[in-house]
């Protein structure tokens, strides 16, 4: 089966087997298969945070599981529940549309509702983690349901035990065994606007509105989001494509003494978390291409394909341009930047 539709990117790779569940039940009747082995299948939601190297051999789940729905309302908040297929952005306009305020700051995130929790998306100032209630997943080793809580999931920066294979700081490892089927979300009454996010404050700084609506703040995000970042419908991509390293004070100061203009944020722990964007921007990455694949001119840590949908780029063109963009910033800042997509096939 064809996958080029199914990945932000573009990249056209094929799947071997490509199987659509819209249900629990459907997960059940794949375990009761003969021969059915759980590392041979690849977990795909939106496809928005992956990197197709070549075809692939395992049977890609593409989970398209739906539904919307208010579990539970009091005078401290609402817990809404979405299916796993949802897609993203649409949960959030309709949680809105219902009234009930908090996700706005994560608007127009590309991807589905079950990829969400995997890589604890963030923008904005807020992340997944700070709304996220529970969810429900499938083992698909042994085909039991099973519900987490947030303290079990071990959310980190852009990550969680969902992208951990083995037993350790990120708890059991759950990476391609659970199936996540619906994801709940913690909504509370008490909304204050978070507008910490530089460009935020520039929003109110221009328009003057020091109390926005919820309304309001999707707006300003899905202006800045398109104003930086690529429409995927229009030129492929899947986003930042390292994370923002984080290195200790002693490390930042010596890479303000390389360059003072650094774009550094200090963390609570006393660490410092610098802007991949800045540093390859530095090395003089915006808007250059090598084969199909390259840079883009408004935002250095996307990585997009050059070719269309016509000529795409390959998986292969996208990771060489990443190894030179890690191997100039080690060069010039002694960082090692740390790929945020998954590579597959
Ligand atoms: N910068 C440059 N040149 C560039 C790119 C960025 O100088 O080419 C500077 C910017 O001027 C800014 C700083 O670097 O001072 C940070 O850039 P930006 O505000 O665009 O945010 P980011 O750190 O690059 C992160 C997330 C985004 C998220 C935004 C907003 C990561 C890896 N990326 O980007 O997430 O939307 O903050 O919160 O954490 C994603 O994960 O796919 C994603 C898009």
């Amino acid at each position: 089966a064809p996958l080029q539709r199914l990945n932000t990117f573009g990249i056209a790779a094929r799947a071997r087997c490509l199987v659509r569940v819209r249900s629990e039940d459907d997960v059940r009747a794949l375990l009761r298969q003969p021969g059915w082995d759980w590392q041979h299948t690849f977990i795909l939601g939106g496809g928005s945070n992956i990197v197709l190297a070549g075809d692939v051999q395992r049977t890609v789940l593409k989970v398209e599981i739906p539904g919307r729905r208010l579990l539970r309302e009091d005078e401290r908040g609402w817990l809404v529940e979405a299916g796993a297929g949802e897609r993203w952005h649409d949960f959030v306009v309709w949680t809105l549309q219902q009234g009930w305020p908090g996700l706005e700051n994560l608007a127009l995130i590309p991807g589905t509702v079950g990829a969400a929790p995997v890589q604890n998306i963030g923008a904005y100032g807020v992340e997944l983690q700070d709304r996220f209630h529970s969810l429900d997943a499938i083992d698909l080793e042994t085909g039991e349901t099973f519900t987490l809580h947030h303290e079990h999931c071990a959310f980190g920066y852009r990550d969680s035990v969902f992208k951990h294979d083995r037993p350790g700081a990120r708890g059991m490892g759950l990476r391609g065994r659970a199936l996540i089927t619906r994801v709940r979300f913690w909504l509370p009454r008490r909304w204050r606007p978070e507008l910490s996010y530089q460009d935020l404050q520039r929003k109110v700084a221009e328009t003057g509105i020091q109390q926005p609506s919820p309304w309001q703040v999707l707006e300003w995000v899905c202006a800045i989001r398109r104003a930086k970042l690529p429409d995927p419908a229009v030129l492929g991509n899947a986003g930042s494509f390292f994370k923002n390293p984080t290195v200790t004070a002693e490390q930042c100061a010596d890479i303000i003494g390389r360059d003072p203009r650094v774009v550094h944020y200090p963390m609570p722990d006393g660490s410092v978390k610098l802007a991949a964007g800045w540093l390859i921007d530095a090395c003089g990455w915006r808007g250059k291409t090598v084969g199909r694949a390259g840079v883009y001119e408004k935002q250095a840590l996307v990585l997009v394909n050059r070719g269309g949908p016509q000529d795409p780029c390959s998986g292969g063109e996208v990771m060489t341009l990443a190894r030179l963009i890690q191997t100039s910033v080690y060069e010039r800042f002694g960082i090692r930047l740390e790929p945020e997509p998954v590579c597959v096939g």
